[in-house]
């Protein structure tokens, strides 16, 4: 589902207690989800915290200049050719929404939660099962509710369902859950 310039989407994947990471890493390896990030990400401008940006640039995945990034840190010297660093969430998303590419929050905790105002859609793979870890994906119930798009998969005995999620009707905020 190509995305819009100057769209805001966040893009997570979280387990049944809304888990998403362990230890500065994903607490699961699922190339399938790996990818949907990638694809939906591919050429467009990512605001993300500084934890979740290096585990990026260690994988390997900033240097290939396909996607943008909108770093939030006090740190300075993460600027590079692909890289502007910014020392709130408010800025990085201001400065991605001006850069006229569709915009994709990725997390961490922070970010998401400082950037749901003003986030159209949530793309959100929820996997079937329970995994140890220390961070958490804050609540997205007041802001997100109609379901778009579903599609449940499977990798190495591991279920899981790709969802994209719309901005929840102030009227239905009490009555959806996912
Ligand atoms: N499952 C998923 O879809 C998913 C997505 C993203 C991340 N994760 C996981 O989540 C964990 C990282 O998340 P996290 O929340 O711990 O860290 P994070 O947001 O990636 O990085 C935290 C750092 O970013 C900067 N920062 C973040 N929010 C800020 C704000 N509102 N204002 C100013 N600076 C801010 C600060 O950097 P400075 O200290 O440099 O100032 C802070 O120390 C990792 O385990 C990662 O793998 C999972």
């Amino acid at each position: 589902m190509p995305t819009q310039a100057g769209t805001i989407s966040a893009i997570v994947a979280c387990d049944e207690n809304n888990l998403i990471g362990c230890r500065t890493g994903l607490p699961w390896r699922i190339r399938e989800d790996w990818k949907w990030f990638l694809n939906h990400t591919k050429g467009g401008a990512c605001v993300i915290g500084r934890l979740s940006y290096e585990a990026m640039l260690n994988g390997g995945t900033v240097s290939n200049g396909q996607r943008k990034y909108f770093v939030v840190s006090a740190d300075r010297s993460l600027a590079g050719p692909h890289t502007q660093v910014f020392g709130s969430t408010m800025e990085a998303v201001d400065a991605a929404v001006e850069s006229g590419l569709p915009v994709w929050i990725c997390g961490g905790v922070r970010i998401y939660e400082e950037s749901f105002p003003q986030v159209d859609k949530l793309y959100i793979t929820r996997i079937h099962n329970k995994y140890e870890g220390d961070r958490y994906m804050p609540d997205w119930k007041e802001w997100f509710g109609p379901v778009e798009y579903r599609r449940d998969s499977s990798e190495n005995g591991i279920d899981y369902t790709f969802m994209i999620l719309g901005r929840q009707h102030v009227a239905d905020r009490a009555s959806l859950a996912v």
